[in-house]
C-alpha cells in the first residue's frame, strides 16, 4: 500500500510520517508544495528520506498558486468577515489537488494530512479531495483516537522522534503556530489564544516576519503604480511582471511600510471562534489597488451585483469549497465583471496605510463632463429630469407616510 502525506518537515508531520508507516505497514510518499514558504524548505528532502519516506516530491507551485488561485480570488474582492484575505484558505485546495495527482501517478490508495480535527484545514483538504478524486481515501491521524492517545502533547512527540531517529529542530519551537505562503503568514494558538494578548506591543513585536510595525516604517511615503488588465495586476511601476513576481514585489513594498497586519477573532467552519493574526503586505496593496481600478471602470450595477457576492464567495473559499460548482459559477460572473477593469492606479504607501493617489484608464466610465458642477458641455444630463425622477421615487414614501399619520390620528 502507498500513502501520500502532505509533509512540512515540522515535528507533527515528521512523527505522522513514521506513525503511518508503522500503523499501515505502507510506503509513505512525502509531498511538499513550495507555495512561497521560503526557508522552511531547506534540507526537506533529506529529512523526509531520513524519517522513512520511500519517495519525496517537492513541487514548485508558486506560479500556479499566484496565477490560478490568488489572482482569480482577488478579482472577486473576497474578504472573510471584513478582514481576512484568506491566505491559508486559498492555498489548501492547490495542495490537495497536487496530492491527489501524485496519488494517481503513484497508484496510492490514500492521502494523509497533519491538520487537527478542530480546524478549517482538514475540511479544505478533504472537500478538495472529494471534489477531484472521490475514490481516494483520506487519513487524518489527529482524528484517530489511537494517535491522540499516543501523543497527548509535544513531549511525547519529541520523545517518539528521538526514539526513531527523526531529526527534529533542537531549538525550542515558537509558542504559536505559523503558516506561511506567497500571500500571507498566519499566526495562531499558544499565547495568541488570549484575545487580550497584544502581539503588536513593543515587547511582543518580534513575532512578525514579513512586515515592520507601522511605527517603525519609513517617515517618508513611497509611491507605487499598479497596472491592471481585465482585473489582474500585470505591471508595477511600468515593469511587466508575472503574478508571482507581482506578489513578491508587493510583499517587499508592503512589508517595508508596515502594511497588512490584521488581528482578529474569526468564526471557523467547524463552529468555534478562533484568534488569528495575519501579515498580508502584498495582498493588502493589491486588494486596495484593484478596488480603486474598479471604481473608475466598472458599471455601477455590475459592481453592486458582484459586491453582493463577496461575503458568499469569501465564505466558500474559507470553508473549502474552491472546487465546488457554485464557486465556479460565481467565478464566471466575476470574470465577466472584470472585462474592463484595466488601467493604472497610483498609491502612496505610508506607515501601514495604502492611500489612493490617482487612477486612470483607457476604458474609464468616469466622465467629468457629465459629473461637473460647471455648465455641462455634453448635454448628456438634463438637471430638470431629476425632478420627475425624485417625484416617482418619493411616491411610495409619501403614501406610507400618509397611512402612518392617519393611524396616529
Ligand atoms: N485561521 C486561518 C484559516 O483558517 C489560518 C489557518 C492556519 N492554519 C495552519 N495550519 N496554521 O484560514
Ligand atoms: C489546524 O487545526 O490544523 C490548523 C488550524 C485550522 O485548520 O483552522
Amino acid at each position: 500500500e502507498k500513502i501520500v502525506l502532505a509533509y512540512s518537515g515540522g515535528l507533527d508531520t515528521s512523527v505522522i510520517l513514521k506513525w503511518l508507516k508503522e500503523t499501515y505497514d505502507a510506503e509513505i510518499i512525502a509531498f511538499t508544495a513550495d507555495i512561497g514558504q521560503k526557508e522552511e524548505l531547506d534540507g526537506l528532502e533529506e529529512k523526509a528520506l531520513a524519517t522513512g519516506a520511500s519517495k519525496v516530491y517537492i513541487d514548485d507551485l508558486r506560479d500556479e498558486f499566484a496565477q490560478d488561485f490568488i489572482y482569480p480570488m482577488f478579482q472577486s474582492g473576497a474578504l472573510y468577515e471584513g478582514q481576512y484575505l484568506l491566505g491559508t484558505s486559498i492555498a489548501r485546495p492547490l495542495i490537495a489537488k497536487r496530492m491527489v495527482d501524485i496519488a494517481r501517478a503513484e497508484g496510492a490508495t490514500a492521502i494523509a494530512h497533519g491538520a487537527t480535527g478542530k480546524g478549517n484545514d482538514q475540511v479544505r483538504f478533504e472537500l478538495t479531495a472529494a471534489a477531484l478524486a472521490p475514490d481516494i481515501k483520506v487519513i487524518a491521524p489527529w482524528r484517530s483516537e489511537e494517535f491522540r492517545a499516543e501523543f497527548p502533547g509535544r513531549a511525547e512527540m519529541i520523545a517518539y522522534a528521538e526514539k526513531h531517529g527523526i531529526p527534529v529542530q533542537a531549538s525550542a519551537s515558537k509558542p504559536y503556530s505559523m503558516d506561511r505562503n506567497l500571500l500571507h503568514i498566519s499566526f495562531e494558538s499558544g499565547m495568541l489564544e488570549d484575545p487580550w494578548f497584544d502581539p503588536s506591543s513593543e515587547e511582543n513585536e518580534g513575532m512578525y516576519v514579513l512586515s515592520v510595525s507601522p511605527e517603525r516604517a519609513p517617515d517618508k511615503a513611497e509611491y507605487v503604480e499598479l497596472t491592471f488588465e481585465q482585473g489582474d495586476c500585470t505591471a508595477i511601476n511600468g515593469e511587466s511582471l508575472s503574478p508571482l513576481q507581482v506578489m513578491d514585489k508587493l510583499n517587499e513594498l508592503g512589508g517595508k511600510h508596515g502594511i497588512g497586519r490584521v488581528d482578529m477573532v474569526e468564526n471557523r467552519f467547524v463552529g468555534m471562534k478562533s484568534r488569528g493574526v495575519y501579515e498580508t503586505p502584498g495582498g493588502t496593496i493589491l486588494f486596495t489597488a484593484h478596488r480603486k481600478m474598479e471604481s473608475l471602470t466598472m458599471d455601477r450595477d455590475v459592481m453592486h451585483l458582484r459586491d453582493s457576492l463577496i461575503a458568499k464567495y469569501a465564505t466558500l473559499v474559507y470553508n473549502g469549497f474552491w472546487f465546488a460548482p457554485e464557486r465556479l459559477a460565481m467565478q464566471a460572473l466575476v470574470n465577466e465583471s472584470q472585462r474592463n477593469v484595466s488601467g493604472t492606479v497610483r498609491l502612496k504607501l505610508y506607515k501601514g496605510n495604502v492611500i489612493g493617489a490617482g487612477v486612470k484608464s483607457p476604458v474609464s466610465l468616469y466622465n467629468p463632463d457629465i459629473a461637473t458642477m460647471e455648465a455641462d458641455p455634453s448635454q448628456a444630463y438634463d438637471q430638470g429630469d431629476a425632478t420627475g425622477f425624485i417625484r416617482l421615487n418619493a411616491l411610495r414614501l409619501k403614501v406610507s407616510s400618509g397611512v402612518e399619520q392617519s393611524r396616529k390620528g
